[in-house]
């Protein structure tokens, strides 16, 4: 049989999570470099914690502070991550933004907002993913959206 950590093995890949400073990201961030990848996490805030752990596994952290809610940040995502890591094979578009409160509340600032994170964000960190991606014929994007 098949050893499992030897068919998960991630070992030289570069994973790209969006949202890894905290919650869900954190933990697929994790698990990630458990596998063998180098991380490339990216929030508003460092990943302070996430890198300790990451160097203890005995991998690479790289945290990008951008925010995903201006498209000229997130434009930056996939450079910069290229740039500090060298390529990307596996993107998560883990980071998430909603609203609080009554809908009828909802500004359109808001709103905006959560379409510029949740939507606009993921859409062009694929693209750019991909083109990186690309030219070595293999590569993985998802999200953990619904
Ligand atoms: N929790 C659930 O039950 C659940 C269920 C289904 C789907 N999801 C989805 O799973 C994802 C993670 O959920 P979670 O519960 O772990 O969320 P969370 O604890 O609120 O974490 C959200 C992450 O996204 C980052 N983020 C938020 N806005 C950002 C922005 N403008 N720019 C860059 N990074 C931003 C945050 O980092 P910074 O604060 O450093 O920016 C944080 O690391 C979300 O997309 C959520 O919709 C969650």
């Amino acid at each position: 049989m098949a050893d499992a950590s030897r068919m998960f093995a991630l070992t030289g890949q570069v994973a790209v999570v969006t949202g890894a400073g905290r919650g869900i990201g954190r933990g697929i961030a994790t698990a990630l470099a458990e596998a063998g990848a180098d991380i490339v996490a990216v929030g508003r805030h460092p990943a302070d914690a996430l890198a300790d752990h990451v160097g203890r596994v005995g991998r690479r952290c790289h945290s990008l502070v951008l925010d995903l809610s201006d498209p000229a940040q997130a434009e930056e995502v996939i450079p910069r991550a290229v740039a500090a890591a060298g390529r990307v094979d596996i993107l998560v578009n883990n980071a998430g933004a909603t609203t609080r409160g009554p809908a009828l509340d909802v500004t359109p600032e808001d709103w905006h907002r959560v379409l510029q994170v949740n939507l606009y964000a993921v859409f062009r960190l694929c693209q750019a993913a991909a083109r990186d991606m690309l030219p070595r014929r293999r590569g993985r994007s998802s999200t953990s959206r619904r």
